[in-house]
């Protein structure tokens, strides 16, 4: 670590235009390198924009990964500057797409998370993820990822923290208003950092059928505060210190741990 156990972790909150993936990278990447952090997170599919009318569209438009552009430029960025990015992107597999985020670490690829719960019209263009739920060591944390929708689903953010995942980035495009909320439940529940990476702005690409993203990208400690959180409208990056070790410690109270008093033998998963 850098500085003792503080770790600086960020989030950027942009505004794609949909399928102008050079213009919309052309306007991150300066933002990438003027403050250099330990851990930046991207919205989903922050290259492309979000509303893919068919798998067609999705698969013109997405990349194989690491191979594509968009990986390679954050690869050149963090080798560059020592620096790790969490980004959400369209991936293109032979002839199947998912909707991906990519985790790079100073010494470039460390690999990628397929989202596995398709929030509506999602399911018209990406298959479903079919990767394990994994946690990736990016030497000063342990990461995993969990992309918008799947955080309706606590069994994501539980396997991550049961994994021993210090902090969840979460890339995201959020539409539905309760989530920036309901992250502060899941911190509390895993003893868990989470960093929420929203859009703004309004996608209409079928007349009268609109995506309006809400924004308030932040970031939540294990203890449910909010350390911050952006607006509900403008393009923003945020950037904070936390202690990683915080989210070590699962006892609440000196008769209570969040993981050793759980009950598998009693829940029900199926
Ligand atoms: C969403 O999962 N992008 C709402």
């Amino acid at each position: 670590m850098k500085n003792g156990d503080l770790f600086r972790v960020g989030f950027i909150q942009n505004n794609p235009m949909f399928g102008k993936i050079g213009y919309n990278l052309s306007k991150i990447e300066p933002l990438l390198t003027q403050d250099i952090v330990d851990l930046m997170v991207l919205p989903e599919l922050f290259s492309t924009g979000y509303h893919f009318l068919n798998q067609e569209e999705a698969l013109r438009l997405s990349e194989p990964i690491p191979e594509g552009p968009t990986t390679q430029a954050l690869v050149q960025i963090c080798e560059k500057n020592q620096t790790s990015i969490i980004a959400g992107i369209a991936e293109r597999d032979k002839k199947r797409s998912y909707n991906s985020a990519v985790v790079i670490g100073p010494n470039g690829y460390q690999g990628k998370y397929r989202k596995i719960h398709l929030f509506g019209t999602e399911k018209n263009c990406f298959d479903k993820g079919n990767l394990p739920l994994k946690v990736f060591d990016i030497g000063i944390a342990r990461v995993g990822v969990m992309i918008c929708f799947d955080w309706c689903f606590p069994e994501t953010a539980r396997t991550l923290a049961l994994g021993q995942a210090d902090l969840i980035a979460h890339p995201s495009n959020l539409v539905l208003p309760h989530c920036p909320q309901a992250i502060i439940t899941r911190c509390l529940e895993n003893r868990i950092f989470i960093v929420t990476a929203n859009r703004v702005g309004t996608e209409e690409r079928i007349p009268n059928s609109t995506f309006t993203f809400i924004g308030q990208s932040q970031v939540v400690d294990p203890d449910g505060h909010v350390l911050c959180r952006a607006s509900e409208k403008e393009e923003e990056t945020k950037v904070v210190n936390i202690n990683i070790k915080k989210s070590r410690n699962k006892s609440i109270n000196s008769g209570n741990d969040l993981f050793l008093d759980r009950r598998p033998d009693l829940y029900r998963l199926q």
